[in-house]
């Protein structure tokens, strides 16, 4: 197999905090080997509409410190069909580029998956969203920017809530993962955190209530997973008011968990596996994502980054539950 010799790379899904850091990455690591980049703008929509833009080293620089992503992101229906990949095939061969690194979430990796595979492109994922939700991975970039994001919301509405003695409902994101509101729940104290993972049990809820309440405790934070429920914090809310007396308000924290200067563990992770990338697509790796396990990096296929659950290691799940039983009795 001959030698990349240029590499294409783009965002592609949701935006997350330190995927400018990854592209920096990406770019520095692959002009220090002495090979050619070019940015696709908007992810699939750009790799499809030919719409590319050489790289250098100095188009990166002060990136690194920035939310969001310079080469813009989207979700591109066309992608889906095979016509679609079809012409971002064409249009990588007709640019030179033969080694294309994707910074984007499972859906990505799904879309990039067919196109390694239809069109035998060397392709590789770099895990870039607030959700938390991929395999292979300790965590992704994004995640703990959008933590701090929310955890600071929380600590907010957390004066008003004491002050008016209310009940707080407070939604995150996480689409159908509940990573998000298992840490941001027992970093701020939350009474209790509804996930996904676990159906709503309403009994529990008003019983946390009510107990608090014979203990003195006159406001609660319940935060709530977007995907625990259809309707997500407002029908929980609901739920439960229909069953105790609350004085309560509902709080969607919604897209301002996307933005914002990455944390430093963000912009650490999108340097680390930027480079992992760039040197894996050297050593002939295709069809894989990079992740973080500790301090080192794993690389791991593609399908498994959506049909497998946990880390490598497999303790992700386990930490799942550790962090509901840790959150419940530091919280209660
Ligand atoms: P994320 O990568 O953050 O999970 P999405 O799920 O919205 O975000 O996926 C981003 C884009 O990836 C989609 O708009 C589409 O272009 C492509 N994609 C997602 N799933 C597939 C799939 N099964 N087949 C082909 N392309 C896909
Ligand atoms: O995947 C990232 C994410 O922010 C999810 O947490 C959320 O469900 C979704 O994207 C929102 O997407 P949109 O930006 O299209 O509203």
């Amino acid at each position: 197999m001959a030698a990349v010799r240029h590499i294409g790379v783009l965002t592609s899904g949701g935006d997350a905090p330190g995927m400018n850091a990854a592209i920096r990455a990406v770019v520095r690591t692959a002009v220090a080997r002495g090979l050619k980049v070019t940015g696709i703008v908007r992810g699939y929509t750009g790799l499809i509409a030919g719409d590319f833009r050489p790289l250098d080293a100095r188009s990166v620089s002060n990136i690194i410190q920035l939310g969001g992503t310079i080469l813009k992101t989207s979700r591109c229906q066309e992608f889906f069909e095979p016509e679609g990949r079809a012409k971002a095939s064409a249009n990588l061969a007709s640019a030179g580029i033969d080694g294309l690194v994707v910074i984007g979430g499972d859906g990505s990796f799904q879309g990039l998956h067919l196109l390694a595979t239809e069109h035998d492109v060397l392709a590789v994922g770099v895990p870039g969203t607030i959700d938390n939700d991929i395999y292979g991975t300790d965590f992704t970039i994004g995640f703990h920017t959008a933590v701090n994001t929310a955890l600071e919301s929380i600590d907010k509405i957390r004066d008003t809530s004491s002050s008016h003695d209310r009940v707080f409902f407070i939604e995150v994101m996480g689409r159908s993962s509940g990573a998000i509101a298992l840490v941001v729940g027992t970093a701020g104290g939350a009474e209790e955190i509804v996930i996904p993972e676990k159906p709503v049990d309403v009994d529990r809820l008003c019983a946390t209530i009510e107990a608090g309440r014979r203990r003195g405790k006159e406001s609660f934070i319940v935060v709530v997973a977007e995907g625990a429920a259809d309707g997500g914090a407002t029908a929980v809310a609901e739920l439960v008011s229909e069953r105790l007396a609350l004085d309560y308000r509902v709080s969607i924290l919604g897209h301002v968990q996307r933005g914002g200067s990455p944390a430093s563990y963000d912009r650490t992770l999108a340097s680390r596996l930027g480079v992992a990338a760039v040197e894996a697509l050297a050593a002939g790796e295709t069809d894989v994502m990079l992740g973080a396990d500790g301090w080192g990096t794993e690389i791991v296929p593609l399908p498994d980054t959506w049909e497998k659950r946990g880390t490598v290691s497999g303790k992700k799940e386990d930490l799942t539950l550790e962090l509901l039983r840790v959150a419940r009795i530091t919280g209660s």
